[in-house]
């Protein structure tokens, strides 16, 4: 029987109009663009303005963009996850109303909870749908609006994260094209190290958890960034090793945007030059669940049929992993 594998065959990205730069953020906090262009290699990142928009407004805006490009009518999706760390709601799902926004009426939808290894995570769960055969059109979602939760009086966070949405229609394809394999890790006791702190059932809101600033994003950077290289760049080599794929086998490596110097590191372990690594973080920073699918939309229209990208990602929690995949259509032509 020839093997089913789930293909991406359409990617579209929203980024929101206002452009935050490193010239702002400096009259916010004390740091200065030299410093952050140098430690993190972000010049800017977009910001969601707008009262009453959250991260179902840009996941709904790429998805809308998907259907366009790919000629696909909102009643053919059979399942839509959104991979999300900034959900509109703790309940209902964004992806229930991301369904409703772009008129997904016969899909099921879900979301999906790995910080900023989201996207791989809902890829890989998206494509065990696809493999057996029993759906058709799956979309995948990454969006996050990080400005939600980013304390913009703390200069180690707020410099880092930016808001976007991008979004991928996996399909059947039985010519070898798709997901091909992927390394998916995670380790709960990194919650000590990056976490929101307050608003779950651990710690429910209250005048004390908003006094003391304990509904944004806590991070210990250099702590973070150590586990994040080692990580990254150790499944990046282990997808490599399992599908004997050399380094001149592999077109394109598109790394999670965290950091300029992480994705340097697993560049370097993966044998990857840098103009074959797919970078967007000097304008977007750290879209969190946004970062893959919006860096496949840049780089669309250089994509070809056949090639084969590796995808590393780590995040809260602590997630990784790593997927390669081989790409199933040419994307001169079809970008937007
Ligand atoms: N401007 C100027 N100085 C700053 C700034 C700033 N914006 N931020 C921190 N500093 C200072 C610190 O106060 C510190 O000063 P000190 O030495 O006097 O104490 C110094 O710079 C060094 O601080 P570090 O935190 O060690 O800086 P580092 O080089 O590690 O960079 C960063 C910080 C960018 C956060 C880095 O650690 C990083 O990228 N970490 C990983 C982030 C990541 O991958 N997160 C996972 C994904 S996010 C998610 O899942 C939601």
């Amino acid at each position: 029987m020839t093997q089913i594998k789930a293909a991406i065959t359409g990617i579209c990205g929203y980024v929101p109009d206002y452009i935050l730069t490193n010239a702002e953020l400096e009259t916010l906090v004390d740091t200065s663009d030299e410093w952050i262009t140098s430690r993190t290699g972000i010049s800017e990142r977009r910001i969601l303005i707008g009262e009453g928009k959250g991260t179902s407004h840009m996941g709904a805006e790429a998805v809308k963009g998907l259907l366009r490009k790919t000629n696909t009518k909102p009643e053919e999706i059979d399942l839509l996850i959104c991979s999300t760390t900034t959900p509109d709601f703790v309940f209902p799902a964004s992806a229930n109303i991301i369904s409703d926004m772009v008129g997904a009426k016969n899909a099921f939808s879900y979301d999906m909870q790995a910080a900023c290894s989201g996207f791989l995570y809902g890829m890989s769960a998206g494509a065990q749908f696809i493999e057996t055969g029993r759906y058709k059109k799956v979309v995948i979602v990454g969006a996050d609006k990080m400005s939600s939760i980013v304390d913009y009086q703390d200069r180690s966070t707020c410099i880092i994260f930016g808001d976007g949405a991008g979004a991928a229609l996996l399909e059947p394809n039985t010519d070898g094209y798709g997901l091909i394999d992927f390394v998916l890790k995670s380790d709960g006791s990194g919650v000590n190290h990056l976490v929101q702190k307050a608003g779950g059932s651990r710690r429910p809101p209250s005048l004390e958890t908003v006094t003391n600033r304990e509904h944004y994003i806590y991070q210990e950077g250099a702590a973070v960034f150590k586990f994040a290289v080692t990580n990254m760049a150790e499944a990046a080599a282990r997808i490599m090793e399992r599908n004997d794929l050399k380094s001149d086998m592999v077109q394109w490596l598109c790394p999670h945007q965290a950091n300029k110097r992480i994705i340097n590191a697993t560049a370097e372990r993966m044998g990857i030059s840098e103009d074959k690594v797919m970078i967007n973080i000097h304008k977007y920073g750290n879209t969190t669940n946004a970062t893959l699918p919006l860096a496949l939309w840049d780089y669309e229209s250089q994509l070809k049929m056949g090639d084969n990208i590796g995808f590393a990602a780590f995040g809260g929690g602590f997630t990784w992993g790593s997927a390669y995949l081989r790409w199933a259509y040419n994307g001169a032509g079809v970008a937007d």
